[in-house]
C-alpha cells in the first residue's frame, strides 16, 4: 500500500491485519523479527511506532540510526501489563497507580525512575524512563507474544511529521526497515501525553489528547499534582533538562506552516496578501470559518471537535507535503485544555526554528 513514488524505492514488506488469520500471521512475523534484534514499524492508537526489543541495547541503537535521532532524546518503552510496567521502574507511586487505572491502556506515558534492566540507550543515559501501555490490539498482541517491552518512538525520520498510516511509514522509512505492519489509520492521531511523575509537582512534559483536566481528575486525592500546572508551554531551560526531546524540531511538515485567525473570507484574503504568499502553493486547513475554494490552491476542511481534528491533522499535513504545498495556512484553534495537545503541535510546526 505504498503511496506512489515510494513503492519503487521501498524495500519494506507491508503486512495487513484485516482478517483474524492475517492478524495472527503478522503477530508471528513481527515477533520473530523483534526477537532477532530487528526493527519493525507497528501501529499504535496515537501514531505508528518504530519498535525494537527495549531490553536489547544494540537493537534500540538501530532505532536512533534509522531515524537519525539524536542520542540525547530518550525513547518510550511500551508494555502490555501493569506487571511489565513495574519491572521497568524502581518506584511505582500512588499517582502512577491512579493514572494507569484511569488511562491505560491508552495515550498516556508515565515518566518514572528507571530500573537497571532498561539499557542506557533507551533513556538517553538518564535516571528516568517513559512507560506506556498502548491500546492498539496489534501492538498489545506483539508485546505479549514477545514477552519483553518494546522501545518505540514515532516511525518517522527525526524532524518529520509522525505517521498515522502504514503508507506514511512506507513513504518515510520504507527504504530503511524490513517490515511494516498495517493496523489501519491511527485513532488518536497525535503522540501520547507525557507526564513526569518524578518532578514535584507532577507535570505534563508533552500535552496530548488526555488533557490536564482529566489528569487532575484522576489524581484528585494526590496532593502533589500541581493544580492548574501548565505543561511544557515555554520550553524553558529547566524543561529542556527534564525532557530533552522536547527541544527537537519535531512534527514539522516540509512546507512552511502558518497559524492564522480570520473574521471572514475578505479578511483571510487580506491576511494571505500580507503574508506575501501567492494563491499557488498555498493550502488552507480550516475547521470553522470556512472560505470558498478559490482563496488558495486548496482549501481543506477538518472536523470541528478536537478528537476528530487530532485524528485528521497529521494526515492532512502529509497530503499538503505530497501535493507540493509551499505554505500551509492553518486556522487558529480554540484555547482550552481539550485543544492543548493540538495547539502544542501547531506551535512546534510553525515555530521559526522549524523552518
Ligand atoms: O504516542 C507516542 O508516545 C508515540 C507512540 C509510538 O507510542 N511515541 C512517541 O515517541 O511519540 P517519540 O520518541 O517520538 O517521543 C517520545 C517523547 C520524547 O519527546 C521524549 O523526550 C519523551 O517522550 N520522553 C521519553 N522518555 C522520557 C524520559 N525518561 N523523560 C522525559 N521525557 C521522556
Ligand atoms: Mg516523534
Amino acid at each position: 500500500m505504498a503511496s506512489e513514488g515510494a513503492a519503487d524505492r521501498s524495500r519494506a514488506e507491508v503486512l495487513r491485519t484485516t482478517t483474524p488469520e492475517a492478524f495472527a500471521a503478522a503477530v508471528v512475523r513481527a515477533t520473530d523479527r523483534l526477537r532477532a534484534g530487528e526493527l519493525v514499524a507497528l501501529p499504535t492508537e496515537t501514531v505508528y511506532g518504530l519498535a525494537a526489543n527495549a531490553l536489547d541495547a544494540e537493537a534500540v541503537g538501530r532505532i536512533f540510526e534509522v531515524k537519525e535521532r539524536p542520542r540525547r532524546n530518550p525513547v518510550i518503552v511500551h508494555v502490555a501489563s501493569g506487571e511489565m510496567a513495574r519491572r521497568c521502574v524502581t518506584a511505582w507511586p500512588a499517582a502512577a497507580e491512579r493514572l494507569a487505572a484511569a488511562f491505560w491502556p491508552g495515550p498516556l506515558t508515565l515518566v518514572l525512575p528507571r530500573s537497571r534492566e532498561v539499557p542506557d540507550v533507551v533513556v538517553a543515559g538518564g535516571e528516568t524512563v517513559g512507560i506506556r501501555w498502548p491500546a492498539h490490539p496489534f501492538m498489545q498482541a506483539v508485546i505479549r507474544h514477545c514477552g519483553f517491552p518494546l522501545a518505540a518512538p514515532s516511525a518517522n525520520r527525526a524532524n518529520e511529521i509522525s505517521p498515522t498510516t502504514a503508507a506514511h511509514v512506507e513513504a518515510g522509512l520504507g527504504d530503511r526497515i524490513p517490515l511494516i505492519i498495517d493496523g489501519g489509520p491511527a485513532q488518536v492521531g497525535i503522540e501520547s501525553t507525557v507526564v513526569d511523575l518524578v518532578a514535584r509537582p507532577i507535570r505534563v512534559l508533552r500535552p496530548g489528547m488526555i488533557d490536564e483536566v482529566s489528569l487532575a481528575g484522576a489524581l484528585a486525592a494526590e496532593a502533589e499534582w500541581g493544580a492548574g500546572g501548565r505543561g511544557n508551554e515555554g520550553g524553558g531551560s529547566a524543561e529542556a533538562l527534564r525532557s530533552p526531546g522536547q527541544l527537537e524540531r519535531h512534527y514539522s511538515p516540509r512546507a512552511r506552516l502558518v497559524v492564522l485567525g480570520w473574521r471572514d473570507e475578505d479578511d483571510l484574503r487580506r491576511r494571505l496578501e500580507g503574508l506575501g504568499v501567492g494563491r499557488d502553493g498555498t493550502h488552507v486547513l480550516t475547521y470553522h470559518r470556512i472560505p470558498s475554494a478559490d482563496v488558495a490552491a486548496r482549501v481543506c476542511v477538518i472536523p470541528h471537535d478536537p478528537e476528530a481534528y487530532a485524528r485528521a491533522m497529521y494526515a492532512e499535513w502529509h497530503v499538503c507535503d505530497r501535493l507540493g504545498a509551499r505554505t500551509i495556512v492553518v486556522e487558529a484553534v480554540p484555547e482550552g485544555a481539550t485543544w492543548r495537545g493540538i495547539a502544542d503541535r501547531l506551535r512546534r510546526a510553525s515555530s521559526p526554528a522549524a523552518g
